[in-house]
């Protein structure tokens, strides 16, 4: 295993690869219709990597110590080659642990051929159970069901891929429906994740007042049903998990607002058109896919990569509460283009 680490000793182990910046919803907090309309400037095809592209630079992150690659979006099944990639990530490049966020409204018709290609597993966003609550949150009005999702859900879980349910909670919008979610998920044997509101890009008009913190999240539902800490499956985790005390599954809570997690994160992005970040908040990224049209051989794009993560110093979750202080905000990469 290589022992690539970067400024502050941080190993590279996990890689979160955006296949396309574009999505079929437009989540408020993360792609704000009115911003991201039919004027928005998309990634053209040509910028996009050619699956032969990604599969060179993905080796070198294997290289590099990359344990676990999690395909996203945007919408990451708007694109009909992701079991493909999945395919070749587990057959080619040897990876443990291939696993994919989605927002579910294509997964009862990809799931299958998503299993067959050796998917480990999937997390699913669902903010809410009830079809206008839903409906707000994913950005698409009426047009949006929720019980579509909740048939792709059902189509994953039926073949046997393992399944997490994301909820982001806003106060005053979807955190009434934290019990019922908590209930559901108990009930079919899913694990649900409570995200904090984060200030991801520039436009989801993120205040503090909407953050509901993870601390209270797990008041309110051990109020209801006693919960138990469980220790992280392994260093860097990003959700904090507990357990019920009567054995009917987890919970975890992801609280990069309230309780952030820089010291341990292992982890790089790759957006659709070969740029990697550092961070989720990262201005710019550093252009592999450039280096390698440009004729970079695989050496000289895997010392790229050493040479990007033994700089970095990102941290910025834990510099949120000073820069916010100070009033200083950064341009920072949009949610839909690097994906979570
Ligand atoms: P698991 O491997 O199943 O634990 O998935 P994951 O939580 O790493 O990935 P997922 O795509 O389900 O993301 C859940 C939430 O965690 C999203 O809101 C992500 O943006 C957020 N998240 C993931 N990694 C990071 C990170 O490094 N920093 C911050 N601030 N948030 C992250
Ligand atoms: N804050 C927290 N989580 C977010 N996501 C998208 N935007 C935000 C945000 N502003 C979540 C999605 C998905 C995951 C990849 O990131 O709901 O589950
Ligand atoms: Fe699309 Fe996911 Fe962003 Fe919602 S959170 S707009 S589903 S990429
Ligand atoms: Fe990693 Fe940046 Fe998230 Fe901190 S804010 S955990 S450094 S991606």
């Amino acid at each position: 295993m290589s022992d690539l680490r970067d400024q502050y000793a941080r190993p590279l182990r996990d890689l979160r690869i955006s296949v396309t910046d574009r999505c079929n919803f437009r989540c408020p907090y993360c792609m704000p219709a009115e911003v991201f309309g039919p004027g928005y400037a998309f990634l053209r095809h040509s910028q996009f990597m050619s699956l032969a592209e990604l599969l060179r630079i993905l080796r070198q992150f294997r290289r590099a110590g990359v344990e676990k690659m999690r395909i996203t979006g945007g919408e990451p099944l708007l694109r009909p080659d992701v079991p493909e990639l999945v395919r070749r990530l587990k057959q080619e490049l040897g990876v443990p642990d291939v696993a994919l966020t989605t927002n579910g409204w294509l997964l009862a018709r990809a799931a299958p051929a998503l299993r067959a290609a050796g998917l480990d597993r999937l997390n699913v966003s669902l903010d809410s159970l009830h079809p206008e609550t839903f409906a707000r949150m994913s950005g698409g009005g009426r047009n949006l069901k929720v019980a579509r999702v909740l048939q792709g859900i059902t189509a994953a879980a039926t073949l046997g891929l393992p399944v997490k349910i994301n909820m982001v909670v806003q106060r005053g919008v979807n955190d009434g429906d934290i019990p019922e979610m908590a209930a559901w998920a108990r009930a079919n044997g899913f694990t649900l994740r409570f995200i904090e509101f984060m200030d991801v890009g520039n436009y989801n008009g993120w205040c503090r007042d909407l953050v509901v913190p993870a601390r209270e999240i797990v008041a309110r539902l051990a109020a209801l049903w006693p919960l138990e800490p469980c220790s992280p499956a392994y260093r860097g985790e990003v959700a904090a998990r507990y357990r019920y005390r009567d054995g009917r599954g987890e919970i975890g809570l992801i609280s990069s607002v309230t309780e952030p997690f820089c010291r341990d994160c292992h982890r790089a992005r790759l957006s659709a058109d070969g740029k990697l970040y550092t961070c989720l908040f990262a201005s710019t990224g550093w252009n592999l896919l450039g280096a390698l049209r440009s004729g970079a051989s695989d050496e000289e794009l895997f010392s790229y990569l050493n040479r990007v993560w033994s700089g970095r110093l990102d941290r910025y979750s834990d510099e949120r509460a000073e820069l916010l202080a100070r009033h200083e905000t950064r341009r920072k990469i949009e949610m839909s283009y690097i994906g979570g």
